[in-house]
């Protein structure tokens, strides 16, 4: 099946221990033209390479929430030794070590509706991409099957089809959680007076986590640095591959679910 992105999952790159490590960092991504700014948002620029793939442990351990002896109802969560692996985490916050997926603005460009489809790339010309990740609950452990992964972005010149359906798809993660699909690079577009670095924007969501709308952004992108919006946490390194029987590039992103 040349055109399924799983296959490529199914040579497997990384275990799913290594693929918490190398992105447990990632956090929600964030969205982006102007008029959307009215949102969240977190100053850090800086995108420094290595956002993506260093290890998570420790660095910058601030998204998760940490222990929390205190909190009340933690005895709701009941026994964790047999029923559902997330219940105490899903009461008390992630996990110690976890972190949660960091958010990111929505931006305007959303649209509700978008098909299943995991091939975006049809069709169109740029750089092929395949982006692949695992969904994880609020352990960093526990994937996420069923999983919802909602993405939109420009095409590789910098416009979005508000029209239509185009470089729009919905992909439902597996058994073991993990999603993936085709696309091409997305291309700059001006933010006002400045060009925002590429991105793709994700809505991810799970009846076992709290729904997350982010971004995801690209090492090297020079606009990184500028942008207002973009969080370290959630650029990724693209490493060229095949893709779909072509040249392209490839990056892992994986979100945890708070
Ligand atoms: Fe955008």
């Amino acid at each position: 099946m040349k055109n399924d992105p799983f296959d490529s999952l199914r040579t497997g790159h990384l275990s799913r221990r290594q693929a918490i490590r190398a992105f447990a960092g990632a956090a929600a991504l964030i969205g982006c033209a102007d008029d959307e700014l009215g949102t969240t948002s977190t100053t850090g620029s800086g995108g420094g390479p290595g956002a993506g793939s260093s290890s998570a442990s420790g660095a910058g351990g601030g998204a998760s929430q940490s222990s929390s002896s205190g909190l009340g109802g933690a005895g709701g969560a009941g026994g964790a030794g047999g029923g559902d692996p997330l219940a105490l985490c899903k009461v008390r916050g992630p996990t110690d070590g976890c972190m949660v997926t960091e958010d990111n603005i929505l931006g305007p460009f959303y649209k509700a509706g978008a098909p299943f489809e995991s091939d975006l790339a049809a069709g169109l010309d740029g750089e092929l991409m395949l982006i692949q990740g695992t969904v994880f609950g609020c352990d960093c452990v526990t994937p996420l099957a069923g999983a919802i992964v909602d993405v939109w972005q420009a095409d590789s010149d910098g416009a979005y089809d508000n029209a239509g359906f185009v470089l729009r798809g919905k992909i439902e993660t597996d058994a073991d959680g993990r999603y993936a699909f085709y696309t091409v690079k997305p291309g700059w577009y001006l933010n006002g007076a400045q060009y925002r670095p590429a991105h793709i924007h994700y809505k991810v969501s799970h009846a076992d986590g709290v729904a997350l709308t982010t971004q995801l952004y690209f090492e090297g992108d020079p606009y990184i640095p500028i942008d207002p919006f973009v969080k370290d946490s959630l650029v990724i390194p693209l490493a060229p591959g095949d893709v779909n029987g072509s040249q392209g590039l490839i990056g892992t992103f994986d979100v945890v679910l708070a």
